[in-house]
């Protein structure tokens, strides 16, 4: 499963989008949803080793979270005593970010994560929750890791969270996987293996609804996926060295059997 809920009531801001990234534009009702709905990526045993292992990285320097969204992440790790900044391609999530914190203490600049460069350099640059894949072509991925590069001081990190593509559960002839069949939601991916596309879909509960009137609320998103090593070429490319690679976020080594992972690349000092 993929984050990324956009989605199909926004067309037209989509092909307005189209013309500088491939990313879906999160929408106003996505944004005024996605705290309500991200109560467990917001709980303290997951952002607590998140925050420790990023403000650790930061070190005495200053932070840029790439698709800050809400400021799930980018606004507690300032409350630590870490200055970030922070990307953002939709003014809607970037609206629900500033009902949190004000500009000066945190500054968001609109823009597409490939391309957008923001003043000043920074000791981390950081990607996560699965975010990498919001750009739907490989040279935008390749260009993702140049920009992070660009605004990293020598010997500063980037910091990628990223799924392993779930496609060891996906055998020949079958369509999707599920990653999610629980009371309120059902989610399931489908695949496009020859371009690399995995497509999220959710089922979620009205809220209001139940018993012989249950109904749902159908969303979907697009990602390109793409493994580790392919990650570590585009580091490459991008003149960074591969650091580390964990498991999560508390320090669990990184194995085949691994459904995500933590990466860390660095710029030579
Ligand atoms: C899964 S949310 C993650 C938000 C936040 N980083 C977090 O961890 O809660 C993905 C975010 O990526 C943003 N996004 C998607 N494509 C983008 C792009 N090309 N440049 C900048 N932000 C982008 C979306 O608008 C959304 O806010």
């Amino acid at each position: 499963m993929l984050e990324g809920k956009c989605v199909d009531s926004a067309p037209l801001h989509r092909a307005e989008c189209l013309s500088v990234t491939s990313s879906e534009l999160w929408t106003r009702a996505t944004a005024d949803r996605y705290d309500a709905e991200e109560t467990e990526m917001s709980s303290a045993a997951v952002l607590g080793p998140t925050l420790a292992f990023l403000a650790d990285l930061a070190g005495d320097g200053r932070a840029l979270e790439f698709a800050i969204g809400t400021g799930r992440v980018g606004v507690p790790l300032r409350e630590r005593g870490v200055p970030v900044a922070g990307i953002e391609l939709s003014e809607h999530m970037a609206a629900a970010l500033r009902r949190k914190i004000d500009e000066d203490t945190l500054p968001v600049t609109i823009g597409d994560m490939a391309t957008t460069v923001v003043p000043g350099e920074f000791t981390l640059v950081y990607l996560v929750y699965n975010t990498i894949t919001n750009l739907l072509t490989q040279d935008e991925q390749i260009e993702c890791f140049r920009n992070a590069a660009r605004h990293l001081a020598p010997g500063g990190r980037f910091v990628i969270e990223l799924g392993v593509p779930p496609l060891r559960f996906l055998p020949p002839g079958q369509v999707a996987v599920p990653f999610d069949v629980s009371e309120r939601h059902l989610g399931f991916d489908t695949f496009d293996l020859v371009e690399q596309i995995l497509v999220s879909h959710h089922f979620t509960r009205d809220d209001d609804s139940d018993g012989d009137d249950l109904r749902y609320r159908r969303e979907n998103s697009r990602h390109r996926y793409a493994w580790p090593a392919e990650l570590d070429l585009m580091a490459r490319i991008a003149g960074l060295e591969k650091e580390r690679r964990l498991a999560d976020w508390d320090g669990t080594p990184f194995t085949q059997d691994s459904t995500k992972h933590i990466s860390v690349w660095r710029k030579p000092a």
